[in-house]
């Protein structure tokens, strides 16, 4: 017969213990393994500035960098990621000095709600780590995953192109 506590035993055997680097601090915690990376460090960990919007890969707002890559944390599993190193918004910023893009953010005004902001800002580090995008126009397409429905994009693309320059990207 199927009792809670048979249920419980079912749930704790689909579970499995999860180590990452989160911000340069070792992490471990016991997971699920549907749990979405996402969910992981706003749930698990309490880390909350990365944010949920569709959930389903449109938009951008869940955006982390994963072993120096941007990934969408809503479309990626956390046991897929056992080892990685992850940062998030959380940890962009510097012994107390804030990362040149979120400078570079508030200097051009590029955000109202501020939503997708923690997304933008770990995308466009990605980005510019690619070195892919020459132009305005490569950043603007290249970026093109990361939605802001307040319609602050082109301050957005404004600060970008700040930094990129000043990264030797242009
Ligand atoms: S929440 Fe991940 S892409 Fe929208
Ligand atoms: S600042 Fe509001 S969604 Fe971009």
């Amino acid at each position: 017969m199927h009792t809670y506590e048979s249920g419980l035993k079912e749930e704790m055997q689909h579970q499995s213990e999860l180590s990452m680097t989160i911000n340069g601090v070792p992490k471990s915690r016991t997971v699920k393994p549907w749990v979405s990376l996402l969910d992981y460090l706003r749930e698990y960990l309490d880390l909350t500035g990365t944010k949920k919007g569709c959930d389903h890969g449109q938009c951008g707002a869940c955006t982390v960098i994963c072993d120096g890559k941007r990934i969408l944390s809503c479309l990626t599993l956390a046991v897929m990621k056992e080892g990685s190193e992850i940062t998030t918004i959380e940890g962009i910023a510097k012994d107390g000095e804030l990362h040149p893009l979120q400078q570079a953010f508030i200097d051009h005004d590029a955000f109202q709600c501020g939503y997708c902001t923690p997304g933008q800002i770990c995308s466009a580090i990605g980005m510019i780590a690619e070195g892919k995008a020459k132009t305005r126009s490569e950043v603007k397409e290249l970026m093109s995953g990361n939605l802001c429905r307040c319609g602050a994009n082109t301050n957005i693309i404004d600060a970008i192109m700040d930094v990129q320059k000043g990264a030797g990207n242009e």
